[in-house]
């Protein structure tokens, strides 16, 4: 079956068919599934009952595994439930049983119902990520996408060209900051020290630009540290108008994946504290810093 692909949403975001995905994929769908990233940014896969080796296969055929080794004193190796190259994003300790809602690890999973895009405080950000729901919760628990590249198109003349040159600085402290978890060692304010990253990104296929935002973001340089928060803060909430978001109901079986480079996103609430959220994200290794990138 040839892989097809229907739009979700006016702007972004296709619904992919003739794909299984826990096979390994000839060079046409890895073109046919490239071409549909680079035109709608995020991809849902459906009813892909994937196990961990084949999601980790999967998304080799698009790249290289991004791989920074995770400061131990937020979580050790042994202290993981689940093996090298697949992350955890379920509200689940090593045991598999929920978390205590006073984990530091839970905290800093907290952080990612703020609207991010993967990896933005590493020297090289993320190019894709990929989600698979293995267990859901009854209510809730939608990840929501907003396309940063309608949200670049949407800003007046001189609103681009006030930004075209913008260098801003990311660290998972900003983030973690904005939700009040400000209880971090050394060793973490020392493993994430901020990191450089353009304000304006161009797409490198389709040369489309795009903002790069976060509540990774902190700081602009150059500028004082009130006047880029509110900077920041003003242009996030242009940047996820509702025209620009699309909200992903999640399906036993859904794989979704997003370009960092492209989109922003968030976790949404659910009830973490009764119900199991199993989700297991791989994720891409970026070509180079954007501060390389001519805008
Ligand atoms: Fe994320």
């Amino acid at each position: 079956m040839p892989v097809s692909i229907r739009p979700l949403h006016p702007v972004f975001i296709g619904e992919v068919t003739g794909v299984d995905c826990r096979r390994p994929l000839g060079p046409a769908e890895v073109a046919a599934i490239t071409a549909g990233m680079n035109q709608y940014a995020v991809l849902v896969f459906r009813e892909q009952d994937i196990a961990d080796a084949e999601q980790i296969a999967f998304t080799r055929h698009f790249g290289e595994l991004e791989s920074y080794a995770t400061p131990g004193h937020i979580r050790t190796r042994e202290e993981q439930r689940l093996g090298p190259g697949m992350a955890d994003f379920s509200n689940l300790d090593k045991d598999g049983r929920i978390m205590s809602a006073e984990d530091r690890v839970w905290f800093f999973k907290l952080g990612d119902r703020l609207w991010h895009s993967d990896s933005s405080f590493r020297p090289v950000p993320a190019k894709y990520s990929l989600l698979s729901a293995r267990l859901l919760p009854s209510w809730g628990g939608n990840t929501e996408f907003a396309d940063m590249r309608a949200a670049y198109d949407a800003l007046d003349p001189r609103g681009k060209a006030e930004i075209e040159d913008l260098v801003c600085e990311h660290s998972l402290i900003y983030s973690r900051q904005a939700i009040g978890f400000t209880d971090l060692a050394p060793e973490e304010l020392a493993a994430f020290k901020p990191v450089r990253q353009r304000l304006v990104r161009s797409h490198p296929v389709s040369g489309r630009k795009s903002l790069f935002l976060a509540a990774h973001a902190g700081a602009i340089e150059g500028w004082t540290v009130p006047e880029a928060r509110m900077f920041l803060r003003d242009l996030t909430e242009h940047a996820t108008r509702p025209e620009f978001v699309y909200s992903h109901p999640w399906r036993p079986g859904d794989l979704v994946m997003w370009d960092n480079r492209q989109v922003m996103h968030r976790a949404r609430r659910f009830d973490d504290r009764n119900e199991i959220r199993d989700m297991r994200r791989t994720t891409l290794a970026g070509d180079a810093p954007t501060i390389e990138q001519a805008a």
